[in-house]
């Protein structure tokens, strides 16, 4: 993988080898992960009759990076992130947070670092159904003794931020799935943490606000610095919000990569039905095709920031090539319609 070389400086998360496997695992498991093949390490698990759930995934999360985690339904990504911030205890490998293994964390430091270092929004909302969404919200700071009129003031700016700011008083058992979830969201946020787990944060929002939650996150993501491991079933949130992409399939890890390798070099055909249906050429820009030299003369100009659908506009109204020009009107590159052969059969020229 290709960040497997990145400087630990700018790793803030590094997982190595992680393994899962829910049922006793096999006598001697940790040294069969370290000595065998994972194709038989995954077997022997299976004839013990247990569930390899993550089976020797490494990677690494960079500092200040979204990291968007994609997979179809039982592929692990909840148990990955779990592993990750050590919600379930690995069966083998290894996770270090800013450099300290986390596995060797008795109970009490693992539970501080998770109250300050770690914020978390669980697929299935996990919120307390006997306390309103203010105290909800406010609820890891009450466990750390804050007092309650500085708790609920923070509590309350979390809500507005959410689109709260009218239901406030409301249980759970009162609000929407949506509704639920943003207060899942605004609870994992109070603590300022110092790297945010979502798992599926906007699956259960209507598309409006689940695309207002996405622009709101990726201002956070700006203003605040956060590092992200985003869970997600939809390609487009993923390459909207995410800097990589880390695709899983049974428990492993097929490839990891910016949106644009995803897009262009695909691992293999489970990756390449990720995103054979999704309108690539409003994902990709200019500059992922651009090339030096110059168009012909009359050719339009498009930005290098540009979604590539407005060059395909072009290419379509009869242009062969574009510039590409910057700020200034300077030409930096070139692109032209025969450079679109790389996006076919993978859906970009039909949406
Ligand atoms: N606590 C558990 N005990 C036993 N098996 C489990 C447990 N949690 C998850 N699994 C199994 O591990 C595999 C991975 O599950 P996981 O929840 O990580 O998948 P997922 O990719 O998050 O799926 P989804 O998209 O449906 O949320 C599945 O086969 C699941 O049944
Ligand atoms: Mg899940």
């Amino acid at each position: 993988m290709k960040d497997a070389s990145a400087p630990q400086k700018d790793v803030i998360l590094e997982c190595r080898n992680l393994w899962k496997v829910f049922g006793d695992a096999p006598d001697g498991f940790g040294q069969a992960t370290r000595s065998l093949s994972k194709e038989k390490v995954i077997a022997q698990a299976r004839e013990n009759g247990s569930l390899p759930a993550i089976c020797d995934v490494s990677l690494d999360v960079k500092r200040g990076e979204i990291l968007m985690i994609m997979g179809l339904s039982g592929s692990g990504k909840s148990t990955l992130l779990r592993c990750m911030s050590r919600l379930v205890e690995l069966s083998a490998g290894e996770v270090s947070f800013e450099g300290q293994n986390i596995l060797t964390l008795k109970d009490r430091a693992l539970t501080e670092l998770r109250r300050n270092s770690f914020g978390m929004v669980f697929q299935s909302f996990g919120l307390l159904g006997h306390l309103n969404a203010r105290d909800n919200v406010a609820f890891p700071l009450r466990v750390q003794n804050v007092p309650k009129a500085a708790r609920h003031a923070r509590a309350d700016e979390l809500l507005d931020l959410v689109g709260l700011t009218e239901r406030k008083d409301n249980f759970p058992h009162e609000l929407s799935g949506g509704q639920q979830q943003r207060v899942g969201i605004a609870r994992s946020l109070i603590s300022d943490p110092a790297l945010w787990f979502l798992d599926e944060p906007f699956s259960a929002l209507d598309p409006l606000i689940r695309r207002q939650m996405q622009d709101e996150f990726l201002r956070l993501q700006t203003t605040l610095g956060k590092t992200i491991v985003f869970v997600t079933h939809d390609f487009l949130e993923a390459a909207r919000l995410g800097d990589r992409i880390a695709i899983m399939r049974d428990g492993q890890l097929v490839q990891i990569g910016t949106p644009r390798e995803i897009i262009l070099s695909p691992a293999d055909d489970y990756v390449r039905d990720f995103v054979s249906d999704v309108p690539t050429s409003r994902i990709l820009h200019v500059s992922d095709l651009m090339k030096s030299g110059t168009a012909t003369e009359d050719a339009p100009t498009v930005a290098p920031s540009d979604p590539l659908e407005l060059a395909i506009g072009h290419f379509l109204s009869g242009h062969a090539d574009l510039h590409v020009v910057g700020d200034k009107g300077d030409v930096l590159g070139v692109i032209s319609r025969d450079d679109l052969h790389v996006l076919t059969g993978q859906g970009a020229q039909n949406d």
